[in-house]
């Protein structure tokens, strides 16, 4: 089973585009995971409880409750217009969860994992946390990003975090692939050598926040969201659910092997590098058990870090209205190496979408149906002998279908979109090489004529399989104009040569990538 993970988004705020980056990317990844026969179990959701929320709700002078639950329709609706499938939805303020969370703090507190003791210090209301002179800048104070601090002296509740440090060095040390990329696990890997070992306060009075899941044992308590919203991993895959819940099967989703968190590189240290790891090894799961954490990078608008304050977000549902989803969905996943930043730019939107799919894609699959109707009445004859340039159509397909497939292992889906796009590129120009508009003025070419048509249609046939985990609809489209229904269900390894068959009627070609026209051109 392969369990994949994003991070829950706060109901504070509108879905953006970097909440919709993450869930289209781990959405291609699930779908590239059926693809290559993988039993799949996606899992995203929102966080709903917090400060952030509550004092927002308070600013609208609604419950938090209601606040939350508006703000989670808007992203439930964004998932289904960009079409992010997902077999679990997560929402923290679901009793099951609660229920969860409630269950492992009394089993913390049980193994001795929990204290409860005072403490006096900084606290930043806006990042929910108290501060240590180590947050404080070089003139130091703390800085604006921590927005309004404020000295609070109160009990709270402690979770010895301290008490796996060590552990937690030993086990980022020995296991390269628990974060990837490489350089995002480096930033763990110094982060935890300079780590003072605190522990971390998990409860906060309810005097302060009302808006979490309230201490089973210590009612005057709630639990601080990150403690909450990390637990959703375990408790919406039934990590002790009832039977009845609804849920799945924790042991068939959880076996040994952990799953994969898709997370930004904002929240790796310390929410899911240091706590949640040490929250699962505090729980009793076993080294084994621990979870693969898949950092990317952030959109960025002109290199600025994209934030509301900054009024320079971009609304993915009016990009998807206004370019449609198809370009949407492309542009997020092919002009950004996993892992690292990029900008976001709404010309390169218009242009990658209009010159690799429109142009090149949309051209191949336009040329081989169109002249397989027409000089063809729609039948692919594939019995015509084979010659070099032939060949190397193939050889190239083959290379590429291996670079896709080593890219896509790597959640590299970039390279594994230029890899389609190389093959297609080979295509136009055996095309324009072998001119089947010239082949059929003589019907003593026409074994010709079929090869070349054959391997048009027959590379079309693959490209759209190819494409299937980032573009579904576009691919379903392509695959109904070749009149093969079962194309959408082929694994990548059925992709050999001749999925086409001899004799096989194509239909007719509509256009699959409408070009998207400016308003300046
Ligand atoms: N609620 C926490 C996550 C809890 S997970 C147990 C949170 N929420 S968030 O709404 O602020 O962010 C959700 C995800 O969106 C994070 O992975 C974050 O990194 C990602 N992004 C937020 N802005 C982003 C960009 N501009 N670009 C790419 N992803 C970014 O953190």
């Amino acid at each position: 089973m392969f369990y994949l993970t994003t991070a829950i988004d706060y109901t504070n705020g509108a879905p953006h585009i970097g909440h919709a980056y993450e869930k289209v990317l781990a959405d291609v990844i699930a779908r590239y995971r059926r693809l290559r026969g993988d039993e799949v179990y996606f899992l995203t959701g929102v966080d709903q409880h917090g400060q952030k929320v509550q004092q927002t709700a308070e600013k609208e002078g609604i419950h938090p409750a209601t606040f939350a639950k508006k703000k989670t329709k808007l992203f439930l609706n964004l998932w289904k217009k960009l079409g992010v499938q997902y077999d679990g939805w997560a929402e923290t303020t679901d009793d099951r969860h609660k229920a969860c969370v409630q269950a492992i703090l009394s089993d913390l507190k049980e193994r001795g994992e929990l204290y409860k003791k005072a403490y006096k210090g900084h606290y930043s209301v806006r990042q929910e946390q108290f501060l240590t002179d180590r947050d404080r800048n070089e003139a130091g104070e703390f800085g604006p990003e921590w927005g309004e601090v404020v000295e609070i002296e109160e009990e709270n509740w402690y979770f010895r975090l301290s008490a796996h440090a060590e552990w937690l060095k030993n086990y980022v040390s020995s296991n390269p692939d628990f974060v990837i990329p490489g350089f995002r696990r480096n930033e763990l890997l110094g982060a935890l050598a300079n780590s003072a070992e605190l522990d971390l306060c998990i409860s906060r009075p309810k005097e302060r926040l009302r808006w979490g899941i309230e201490f089973p044992f210590d009612p005057d308590f709630v639990t601080y969201v990150w403690f909450d919203a990390l637990i959703n991993y375990i408790s919406f895959a039934g990590y002790r659910a009832k039977d009845d819940a609804g849920l799945p099967d924790f042991a068939k989703l959880w076996p040994d092997k952990g799953p994969v968190h898709i997370i930004g590189k904002d929240i790796l240290v310390p929410a899911h590098g240091i706590y949640w790891p040490c929250m699962l090894h505090a729980m009793g799961f076993r080294d084994d058990q621990m979870p693969q954490i898949l950092v990317h990078g952030w959109w960025n608008r002109s290199g600025e870090k994209m934030s509301k304050s900054l009024g320079n977000v971009v609304d993915p549902d009016e990009l998807a209205d206004k370019f449609g989803v198809d370009a949407l969905r492309y542009y997020l996943v092919r002009d950004i190496v996993t892992g690292k930043d990029a900008d976001f730019d709404l010309d390169r939107l218009v242009m990658l979408y209009n010159q690799e799919l429109a142009n090149e894609l949309g051209n191949l699959c336009n040329r081989a149906l169109n002249m397989t109707g027409r000089y063809c009445a729609g039948i692919v004859s594939t019995g015509g002998p084979a010659n070099a340039d032939d060949h190397a159509l193939r050889d190239s397909l083959k290379t590429v279908t291996a670079e896709y497939r080593a890219a896509m292992d790597a959640f590299d889906i970039a390279e594994a979109l230029k890899a389609i796009n190389r093959h297609v590129t080979v295509c136009n120009a055996y095309a324009e090489r072998n001119k089947p508009w010239e082949l059929a003025k003589d019907p003593a070419h026409k074994g010709r004529l079929d090869s070349v048509l054959a391997h048009l249609v027959e590379s079309l046939a693959h490209c759209a399989v190819l494409l299937s985990p980032v573009l579904p609809e576009p691919a379903e489209r392509i695959a109904a104009q070749l009149r093969m229904d079962t194309l959408m269900e082929l694994r990548l390894d059925d992709l050999q040569w001749g999925l086409v068959p001899d004799g096989h009627e194509t239909g007719k070609p509509k256009p699959v990538f409408p070009k998207i026209v400016t308003e300046e051109a």
